[in-house]
């Protein structure tokens, strides 16, 4: 089932929007990320899914079926929030099937459904266990597959990793996506990690501010962002920003004339700068120089630190062998993928479109406010 938000506005005290009309459409069957900073109105959001918030304005769809008035329960959502919040006096197999108990489904039927799903989150051979005698990444299992018996119309889960150590995050995440392929439950996962939503989402939708930034592929917020929140945001090392004053005589060779009335900012992928001589690399942009202000090796990434047009800039598209010497003068090369020039507002002015052979997913329609 698709969920749509048609002009959704929430205030929290009837006054100050934290969201502004905003409209967009999660498809069916799919995982979609929300993903943004602290506060931007991610949980929110999904509360306003499940509904346990009700919206101040606008109007909620789950396939045909308006939902705005309708309650979390009657709305059929599964939740996992980022504390398991287990039952503690529970085994693993009554905790998992207490949803059904609920539900009055036979003993015997829910017991068999139980077993099952215990099995898809790999904890059945823990079902008699306790809550407090499992990790964190078994509890968080469990709280899924309780989340799923109650066989939800949409699965909805708010940072269920955070509590997580780093290696176990991503152990989990990967769990997730195959949970949610093998079952084709439409989920709804909130993370403020770029890196965990690019791995696990079929799309994202970036929030910043109660706005939605953009609503698209992983590949394609990385590849073609829309404005310069969501070039900084996705992405590690952090794409490299220079102001486009400091460099405009350099890109007079490659960008309209346009551009030079609206560009603020240059904006440029760690692995777009690649040495000037690269035998490999026949599509540079345009060839630059700066100095080589620092190097360093670590396993088989090599990062570079280079003062280009007064900014030091990051450029880890060079093997070691490419290197000069610090302090000296070293020519670079630009790609032509990961360049981007933003303008005063932050919206990308160039390059006006990218060739991709990836179909965007288009939020129904985004109103800024
Ligand atoms: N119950 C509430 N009453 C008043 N304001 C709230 C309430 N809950 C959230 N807010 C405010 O709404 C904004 C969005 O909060 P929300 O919880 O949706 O953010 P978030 O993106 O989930 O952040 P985080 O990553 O920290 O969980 C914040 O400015 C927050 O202070
Ligand atoms: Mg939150």
């Amino acid at each position: 089932m698709d969920v749509k938000f048609q002009n959704v506005s929430l205030a929290y005290d009837n006054v100050n929007n934290i969201l502004n009309n905003i409209s967009f459409t999660i498809p069916e069957g799919q995982l979609t990320c929300l993903l943004g900073p602290s506060g931007c109105g991610k949980s929110t959001t999904l509360n306003l899914i499940s509904g346990l918030l009700s919206p101040t304005g606008g109007q909620i769809f789950f396939g045909d079926q308006n939902v705005t008035k309708k309650d979390a329960l009657a709305r059929k959502v599964g939740m996992v929030f980022q504390n398991y919040a287990l039952y503690p006096h529970m085994t693993v197999l009554d905790n998992i099937c207490f949803p059904m108990k609920m539900a009055k489904v036979k003993k015997a039927d829910r017991l068999k459904r139980g077993r099952e799903l215990a099995a898809l989150v790999h904890v059945e051979t823990e079902l008699s266990k306790k809550p407090n005698e499992l990790s964190g990444g078994q509890q968080q299992r469990v709280a899924i597959a309780r989340a799923l018996a109650k066989s939800p119309s949409i699965l909805l889960l708010d940072e269920p990793l955070s509590n997580l150590d780093a290696r176990l995050r991503v152990e989990m995440r990967e769990e997730i996506r195959r949970i949610q392929k093998e079952t084709g439950v439409t989920t709804v996962f909130v993370t403020h990690d770029q890196e965990e939503a690019i791995h696990i989402a079929d799309q994202i939708m970036v929030l910043n501010e109660g706005k939605i930034q953009q609503f698209t592929t992983p590949n394609r917020l990385y590849d073609q962002p829309d404005n310069l929140f969501v070039a900084k945001f996705i992405g590690s090392p952090i794409i490299n920003t220079i102001p486009f004053a400091n460099v405009r005589d350099d890109f007079k060779a490659v960008v309209p004339t346009r551009v030079f009335s609206d560009g603020v900012t240059v904006a440029i992928r760690a692995e777009s700068i690649v040495p000037a001589t690269d035998p490999h690399d026949h599509l540079t942009l345009l060839p630059l120089s700066g100095t080589q202000v620092q190097s360093n090796r670590f396993g088989r990434e090599t990062s570079l630190s280079l003062n280009y047009g007064g900014h030091t800039i990051i450029a880890d598209g060079f093997r070691e062998q490419d290197l000069g010497r610090n302090g000296k003068p070293l020519q670079f090369a630009l790609r032509p993928q990961g360049v981007f020039v933003f303008n005063q507002s932050g919206e990308r002015v160039w390059p006006e479109t990218i060739a991709t052979n990836v179909s965007p997913i288009k939020p129904t329609e985004v109103i800024h406010a």
